[in-house]
C-alpha cells in the first residue's frame, strides 16, 4: 500500500508543518450543523430564479462586475473603484496578507479568532502573531498595538470575534488606530456585521473614510446565505484593493455568484434580509440566556453563533471542549471545538436551540458528578 501522508516530492517544510484549514464537520446521521456560522435559511427571495436565469456556463464572467461593486459602494457612499470582489472574504484576507506581507515580514492578529488567519502567511513566508484575547475573550488592542514592530505589514481585526463573539467598540478601535503607523494595513473583518446589536460597536461604513490604511471586509456568505457560492467583499483605498487583485487568482468569481449577490441586494430581498437577521439574533439570544442560566459564562455574543469558554476547574466554563463536543456528535448535532479553549456553537434551526441546551445541561451535570 503506498504511503499517502509522505509527498513523492521535495515539498517546502514549513508549508507541511501547518495543518490545513479544517472546515466544520458534517453530520453523519440527522441531526443539526452548527459548525461552520452557516445561515439556517435558504437563500433570499429571487436568488434561486437569478442562479437559474444565468445559464451561459461556457462563458467566463465578465470581469469587473461593476454594477455589483456599484451596490456594495454605495453602502460605504463610495464608488465602485473602492470596492473589491473575491471568491469568498477568506480570498480576499488571503490576497491582503500576500499584497503587504514579505517573507521575514508579519500581520498581527488576535486569538483565537477566525482559524484561517495563522496560516494566511504560509505561502510567502510572512509570520503570522498571534496576540491572546483578553478574560472576556474581546481583543485585546492595548497588546496588539504593542505587538506591532518593525517587521509588521498587517493588522486584522475580527469584528466581531470569531468563534468568541464579542464586537470591537468604536472607542477602542479609535484609540487602537491612533497607535497603528499610518503605513501599516488594518482590515476590519465584518464577516459578521449584521448581526452586531451593540450600538457602540465600530461599524466599518463609519470609520473608513477617516483612515486610508483601513480596509473593510464584508461577505455574502452569512447573513445572505450564500456560503456555497463563495462570494466576499472588500472596501477601501483603490491602490490597496488593486494590490490585492494582483495577488489573487484572476476569474475566481464567478457569475452564478455575482448574480446571486445581485438579487440579494434587491429591495424586495432586503427587508426579508432584515426579518431574518431578526430572527437569528432572537435565537442567539435565546440560546446565550439558557446557557448562562446553566451558569456557562457566555462572553458577548454579536455574530450568529456562541462561545462556550474551556476552563479546567474554574466555575462559568466546561472542562472539555472535546467532550463536549463529541457529546454533540453521538445526537448528530455537530458543533465546533477549539482544543484547550473552548466550544463554539451557530445559531441554527429554531428547534435546535432546546437540543443544544439540554445536551449541555446533561454535560455540565455528569462534568458536576465527576468532580
Ligand atoms: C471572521 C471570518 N472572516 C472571514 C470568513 C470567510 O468567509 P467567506 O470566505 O465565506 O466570505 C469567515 C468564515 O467563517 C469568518 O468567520
Amino acid at each position: 500500500m503506498s504511503d499517502t501522508a509522505t509527498p513523492p516530492v521535495r515539498l517546502r517544510a514549513d508549508v507541511l508543518a501547518v495543518p490545513a484549514y479544517r472546515q466544520g464537520a458534517t453530520p453523519s446521521k440527522p441531526g443539526y450543523k452548527l459548525s461552520s456560522n452557516e445561515n439556517p435559511f435558504d437563500p433570499l427571495p429571487g436568488v434561486a430564479a437569478a442562479v437559474a436565469a444565468r445559464v451561459d456556463h461556457n462563458r467566463y464572467a465578465a470581469a469587473g462586475m461593476p454594477d455589483l461593486r456599484t451596490a456594495i459602494g454605495a453602502e460605504f457612499g463610495v464608488g465602485p473603484e473602492r470596492v473589491h470582489l473575491a471568491a469568498g472574504s477568506v480570498a480576499i484576507l488571503f490576497q491582503l496578507v500576500h499584497a503587504a506581507a514579505a517573507a521575514g515580514e508579519s500581520y498581527v492578529f488576535a486569538w483565537p479568532s477566525f482559524e484561517a488567519y495563522p496560516s494566511l502567511g504560509l505561502a510567502n513566508g510572512a509570520r503570522g502573531v498571534g496576540v491572546p484575547l483578553t478574560a472576556a475573550a474581546e481583543h485585546d488592542l492595548e497588546a496588539m498595538a504593542a505587538a506591532i514592530d518593525e517587521s509588521t505589514r498587517v493588522v486584522l481585526l475580527c469584528t466581531p470575534n470569531n468563534p468568541t463573539g464579542p464586537a470591537i467598540r468604536r472607542d477602542a478601535f479609535d484609540a487602537f488606530m491612533a497607535r497603528v503607523p499610518a503605513d501599516t494595513l488594518v482590515v476590519l473583518d465584518e464577516a459578521y456585521r449584521e448581526f452586531v446589536t451593540d450600538p457602540d460597536a465600530v461599524r466599518g461604513e463609519d470609520v473608513l473614510a477617516a483612515h486610508p490604511n483601513l480596509v473593510v471586509l464584508r461577505t455574502f456568505s452569512k447573513a445572505y446565505g450564500l456560503a456555497g457560492l463563495r462570494i466576499g467583499t472588500a472596501v477601501g483605498h483603490p491602490a490597496i484593493l488593486a494590490a490585492a487583485a494582483s495577488v489573487g487568482i484572476p476569474l475566481s468569481v464567478t457569475g452564478v455568484a455575482e448574480v446571486a449577490a445581485r438579487a440579494s441586494l434587491a429591495p424586495e430581498a432586503r427587508a426579508e434580509l432584515a426579518d431574518r437577521i431578526g430572527e437569528i439574533v432572537s435565537r442567539r439570544e435565546e440560546l446565550a440566556a439558557g446557557l448562562r442560566r446553566l451558569g456557562i459564562d457566555v462572553p458577548a455574543a454579536q455574530g450568529n453563533f456562541v462561545w462556550l469558554p474551556e476552563r479546567a476547574d474554574a466555575p462559568g466554563g466546561i472542562a472539555s471542549a472535546a467532550a463536549l463536543a463529541a457529546d454533540f456528535a453521538e445526537t448528530g448535532t455537530l458543533v465546533r471545538p477549539f482544543a484547550g479553549s473552548g466550544v463554539r456553537i451557530s445559531v441554527g434551526e429554531a428547534e435546535s436551540i432546546p437540543v443544544v441546551i439540554e445536551i449541555v445541561r446533561e454535560y455540565l451535570a455528569r462534568q458536576e458528578g465527576s468532580k
